[in-house]
């Protein structure tokens, strides 16, 4: 495909499934030298072998550590897991979640979980790269899952777009925090990603086809799209580029 991220160690979050698992394997086929997995399970939810299968018959070298990022201690562990590889060059707090009962009246349990999982999972997991990146000297590039639900709200998942709007921010905060340690953060808003999430998140589910019809390209993306904008943030194409948030969306946001 290409070898942009030729050399480099990638560790994804939330990769058994959907847009991580597109992610891991995109990352190997744009030349990655090593791809870690983490999740809390390594069975996909749309089926099909695990990722780390998948990269294996690449021929590039993966690991799944079984990882709930929202568990400080788990990110931890995982960032070690890079360790024997020389550090983690490019991190992807991918990981997150929908709960069916988003809305104004979201119960207390399910906010706080989706809460601990989209926004302190996300954070955990950027505070273990970056403390491996910088013990290491490395330059290195976390790139944080938002959504397009983080820039424009939605009644509908009114818990997922506060937490994804405090993505789009944590990314610009880590940005300032970590450049002049030469790591690079940024953040990606994907759209409608055609993904088991989006075809069993009640009310998404539903919208999908309206954002469909709105958006300039007519059609939803693909879980390799966004692949695609974690290899370009991961590697030293975008060497200059950080606290950026980039829109993968077909267009969607652009429009009214
Ligand atoms: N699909 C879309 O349209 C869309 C749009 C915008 C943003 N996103 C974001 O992209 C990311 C991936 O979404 P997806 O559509 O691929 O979903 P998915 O459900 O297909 O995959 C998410 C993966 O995260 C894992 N996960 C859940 N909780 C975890 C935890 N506590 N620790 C570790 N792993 C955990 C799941 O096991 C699953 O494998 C999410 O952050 C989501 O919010 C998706």
């Amino acid at each position: 495909m290409s070898n942009i991220l030729d050399g480099k160690v990638i560790v994804v979050t939330g990769a058994s499934s959907g847009i991580g698992r597109a992610i891991a394997i995109r990352a190997a086929e744009h030349g990655a030298k090593v791809v870690i997995i983490s999740d809390v399970t390594e069975i996909p939810r749309e089926g099909g072998e695990p990722t780390a299968n998948v990269i294996k018959d690449l021929g590039v070298t993966a690991r799944f550590v079984r990882t709930d990022v929202s568990k400080r201690a788990d990110n931890d562990t995982l960032l070690t897991a890079a360790d024997e590889f020389g550090g983690a060059d490019v991190f992807v707090a991918n990981a997150g979640i929908t709960v069916r009962t988003d809305g104004a009246d979201v119960p207390e349990e399910d906010y706080r979980r989706l809460m601990s999982v989209n926004l302190d999972g996300v954070l955990f997991g950027a505070q273990s790269a970056a403390r491996q990146m910088k013990s290491r000297g490395k330059a290195g590039s976390i790139i944080l899952m938002a959504s397009m639900g983080g820039i424009a709200g939605a009644g509908i998942t009114l818990a997922y777009s506060t937490s994804k709007g405090g993505v789009v921010l944590m990314a610009k905060s880590l940005a300032d925090a970590l450049g002049p340690d030469g790591i690079r953060v940024n953040a990606i808003a994907p759209g409608t990603i055609d993904t088991v999430l989006l075809r069993t998140s009640p009310g998404i589910a539903e919208a999908s086809e309206g954002f469909r019809q709105r958006t300039p390209l007519r059609r939803l993306g693909t879980p390799s799209e966004i692949g695609d904008a974690v290899a370009y943030l991961g590697s030293d194409l975008s060497s200059y580029v950080s606290g950026h948030v980039l829109v993968v969306d077909g267009g969607l946001l652009a429009v009214i």
